[in-house]
């Protein structure tokens, strides 16, 4: 079995110039957006009081996004905020009289009409473009890569996207979907991820990623826990990770929680920057061939990956098995704890998190992170059973077990 491969964090820091894109106020701003929407509902905070126990923890959290807005994953929050911005910035507004009611009325028609979003994704992205587009009258392109599923190209289709399937991995298809959009009239990249001179737009979606994160403290707290000591993030391009790690450092100034970005093995980008230690990012291309679909991409967020270095403790490289470890343990939890519903990108923080405290491999690991039976552990499970298919052979039929 590939072993899960760690490194601590060294590098260098920078003057931290991207960290006040997670400030509190502005996360504030993409709640009370998000909270505009009819569907919106905060997702569910489960406490795995029993599990936590039988790992030897003090309490561990797992955040279900398999609940937001109907759609399966987290990734909505930050592609309509974004919209939300950028049309704002047109019209000369705050994003404040952005609200779902005006976005979708006749005025805004007249005042802004229709422009046309573009963007690649592994599926949650796009499938959150393609629904935010649909509902506020605007149009999207999505690009998906190679290997991608039915499903997932469906779900995005029924919004009303114009969605392809490419013969490239996810990094081309963000360029495909940048080249485009900069040849046709009012064309948008909508991009969850951030490049030398593209980090306005990838900023506004790591600030509606914030709602998750604002949602999470407040019902920790609301549980009994004013601070966690250890929060548990994964990275595809690192976006999500940035998102939460700027968010809780702006929120703990003095006394941020240890937190432990993790990634696909086949994807590792930003852990091979942490091996490598001199601040600077690496990139991983091929065809990032994992289970964890929403994690295969290895050209890392600049922006994310500024905060990343300045505040995480840990980098993690998981293989497959991982993420299918904690798919089954959060499916069939201890007896008394809720179920959550958690696909290959959304269950590796349980996969890791039991790794570490019962497996004597990784002992060392579990003492440098600082784990035990006082610790309050929180971890987003980013997505449900995104690719039911596979979901299915993993949890029912055992595939990629520990055992072999
Ligand atoms: C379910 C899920 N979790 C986590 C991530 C990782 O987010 P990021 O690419 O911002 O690191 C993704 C990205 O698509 C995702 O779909």
């Amino acid at each position: 079995m590939e072993q899960i491969k760690w490194a601590a964090n060294r590098m260098p820091k920078s003057d931290d110039k991207q960290l006040g894109i997670m400030s509190l106020e502005n996360i504030a701003k993409a709640r009370k957006f998000h909270d505009s929407f009819p569907q919106y509902a905060v997702t569910p905070l489960a406490e795995l009081k029993n599990m936590a126990e039988h790992l030897g923890l003090g309490d561990l959290f797992v955040k279900d996004e398999s609940y937001r807005f109907g759609l399966n994953a987290f990734k909505v929050l930050g592609g309509s905020f974004a919209m939300a911005r950028y049309i704002a910035q047109q019209l000369g507004r705050d994003v404040s009289e952005m609200t779902y009611d005006y976005l979708t009325s006749d005025k805004l028609r007249q005042e802004f009409g229709q422009a046309t979003f573009f963007t690649a994704t592994d599926g949650n992205h796009g499938r959150g473009v393609a629904w935010a587009a649909n509902k506020l009258g605007q149009k999207s392109v999505v690009h998906m890569p190679k290997g991608s599923t039915q499903t997932r190209f469906d779900n995005i289709a029924k919004e009303g996207a114009k969605v392809t399937i490419e013969e490239v991995n996810y990094d081309d298809c963000v360029r495909m979907a940048a080249a485009e959009a900069a040849q046709t009239p009012r064309g948008v990249v909508v991009q969850d991820t951030a490049w030398e001179g593209y980090e306005e737009i990838p900023a506004w979606i790591m600030q509606g990623y914030g709602t998750m994160a604002s949602e999470a403290a407040e019902q920790l707290k609301a549980a009994g826990v004013d601070r966690p000591t250890h929060i548990f993030v994964q990275a595809g391009v690192g976006s999500l990770a940035g998102a939460m790690q700027g968010y809780f450092a702006n929120l703990f100034p003095d006394c941020c929680p240890t937190t432990i970005i993790m990634e696909a093995q086949a994807a590792d980008c930003l852990y091979r920057g942490a091996v490598a230690a001199d601040g600077n990012l690496r990139i991983v291309d091929g065809d990032l061939q994992t289970i964890m679909a929403g994690l295969a991409c290895g050209e890392p967020n600049t922006i994310s990956w500024d905060i990343l270095k300045n505040h995480s403790s840990f980098f993690v490289s998981c293989p497959d098995w991982v993420a299918a470890k904690g798919m089954r343990m959060l499916g069939a939890p201890c007896k008394g704890d809720p179920q959550v519903v958690s696909g290959e990108s959304g269950a590796v923080g349980m996969g890791l998190i039991a790794t570490l405290m019962e497996n004597d491999l990784y002992k060392e690991l579990r003492e440098a992170i600082g784990l035990h039976k006082n610790s309050k552990v929180l971890m987003f499970s980013t997505e449900g059973d995104t690719d039911p298919e596979n979901y299915r052979r993993i949890v029912w039929e055992g595939g990629y077990a520990t055992t072999k």
